[in-house]
């Protein structure tokens, strides 16, 4: 293989505005003319397809790729570099990413009124969320552009995720994470991979405030959702969900939103494949969005997408408890094409949903939840139909919130909130821990009384 590009001419990309469509340079996040995002395009696949390759060959390649010792395709997402940008094989940053588990769910399935639901989980990757698709691909081009400094704002996941990726590709890193709103376990990661942790008392809309300064007085890479080459590398997800299934489409996609850059993502990748012939028709893909930070929903429903409804966020769900959300006019776009809807959940529906999602020997933490429990909504109105085929994006993995699942079992989550009084329909789901004295007996008993 070629040592200097990791991939051939056609998959050359560009950085265009998704308002004005000027052409902007690499490194940059929003247009200079109108302040819209940026995304990129690879104008060569219109003549010669993505590598020179066409859909059928594209497709034997991806899959030979996972029989190969080579690190770039061990990767879930280096292994499909054709749809992606051009970055140097030696700068690239890999921590063996993507290739996460697609799972069949079929007591949810139940549960929902589907036959046939499918969780692609996320948060089989090596950091716990499906934050590093879209990091290699962002670090590893941080890295080529000779930034020594990576930066993010971010509600657990982006950060953890970003100080992996910096410290495997020896950058620097700098976190900026709401005080007091992430759980532990996200926090202690970043920690643990080196980052220089900055907890602000604000919220995640804040922190993201304080970055954009920060980045525009120092030679630091914005390495938040805004960032086109986190999204590149988060569309391998959706293809990869296509080869599982054979290339056959589902007719459902369900994505939670929070800055609403995965739902972008996915739908863009839903529109590439057709675009190159992987796929006939595009799934629908809907996004979900907590009661608390809602704001993707007040806007379809208020102003019909006119104007983003910013709103103060608050969810126990805190990855995506966000009220400001950056890519919401990418997100809008990939619901209307694709013809899929939004909808909220209560905090009650994402307890709920996710201790079913638990139940299944799977997990999830909650924002993932919030699929499943938009899912029975989806059902209810008629908008999911009970014999389609329904795939949920689970975006991040059950440890890593595991002080919500103890509270749920332990029947203390609401306690205090205007929730509480609902706990009693909660009871079926709870298994809250035992303590028993050191006997055998006590236990057999237990165990007697627990199959009877
Ligand atoms: N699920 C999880 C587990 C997340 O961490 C996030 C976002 C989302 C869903 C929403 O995805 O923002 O692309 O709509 N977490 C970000 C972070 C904001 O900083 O970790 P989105």
């Amino acid at each position: 293989m070629a040592d200097t590009a990791i991939k051939g001419d056609s998959s050359v990309s560009y950085l265009r505005c998704i308002g004005c469509a000027r052409i902007a340079p690499a490194d940059r996040f929003r247009c200079e003319h109108c302040r819209d995002l940026l995304e990129i395009i690879y104008p060569g696949w219109e003549e010669r397809g993505p590598g020179g390759l066409d859909a059928a060959s594209l497709k034997q390649l991806w899959r030979e790729r996972r029989a190969s010792m080579e690190l770039a395709d061990q990767s879930g997402v280096w292994r499909f570099r054709e749809i992606l940008p051009e970055i140097s094989r030696h700068q690239v940053i890999t921590i063996r990413e993507g290739n996460t588990p697609l799972y069949s769910l079929p007591h949810c399935a139940k549960s929902a009124g589907v036959q046939n639901l499918f969780a692609k989980h996320q948060g089989m990757n090596p950091t716990g969320s499906f934050k590093d698709t879209g990091m290699t691909v962002a670090a590893s081009f941080a890295r080529q552009a000779g930034y020594r400094w990576v930066a993010c704002a971010s509600t657990g996941n982006t950060s953890a995720s970003m100080a992996a990726y910096a410290a495997r590709g020896g950058l620097h890193s700098l976190v900026l994470i709401p005080d007091g709103k992430i759980s532990w376990s996200k926090l202690s990661q970043s920690l643990d991979y080196g980052a220089i942790t900055c907890q602000l008392k604000t919220d995640f809309d804040g922190c993201v405030r304080v970055l954009n300064e920060v980045v525009e007085r120092m030679p630091v890479y914005l390495l938040n959702s805004v960032n086109p080459y986190r999204v590149e590398g988060q569309k391998t997800a959706a293809f990869e969900l296509l080869e599982q299934l054979a290339w056959e489409p589902p007719d459902h996609i369900i994505v939670p939103g929070g800055n609403l850059a995965n739902s972008s993502a996915i739908g863009k990748a839903v529109r590439e494949m057709k675009l190159l012939g992987f796929i006939s028709r595009l799934p629908k893909i809907s996004v979900i969005q907590a009661e608390g930070a809602n704001p993707l929903v007040r806007t379809i429903r208020e102003n019909g997408g006119e104007k983003l409804i910013p709103v103060q966020a608050d969810t126990m769900a805190t990855a995506i408890r966000i009220g400001n959300p950056a890519s919401w006019k990418k997100a809008l776009r990939v619901i209307r094409e694709t013809g899929g809807t939004v909808e909220q959940v209560s905090e009650v529906e994402i307890a709920i949903a996710k201790a079913e999602i638990g139940a299944e020997g799977i997990g999830c933490e909650p924002a993932s939840a919030v699929t499943l429990a938009g899912l029975k909504k989806l059902v209810k109105q008629g908008f999911v139909k009970p014999g389609e085929m329904v795939v949920l994006v689970l975006t991040g993995h059950a440890l890593k919130d595991a002080d919500f699942t103890l509270k749920f079992h332990r029947g203390d989550l609401f306690a205090g909130t205007p929730h509480q009084a609902e706990n009693a329909n909660l009871k079926p789901l709870q298994r809250s821990p035992l303590v028993l004295d050191p006997s055998v007996d006590a236990v057999v008993e237990l165990l007697r009384s627990a199959e009877s």
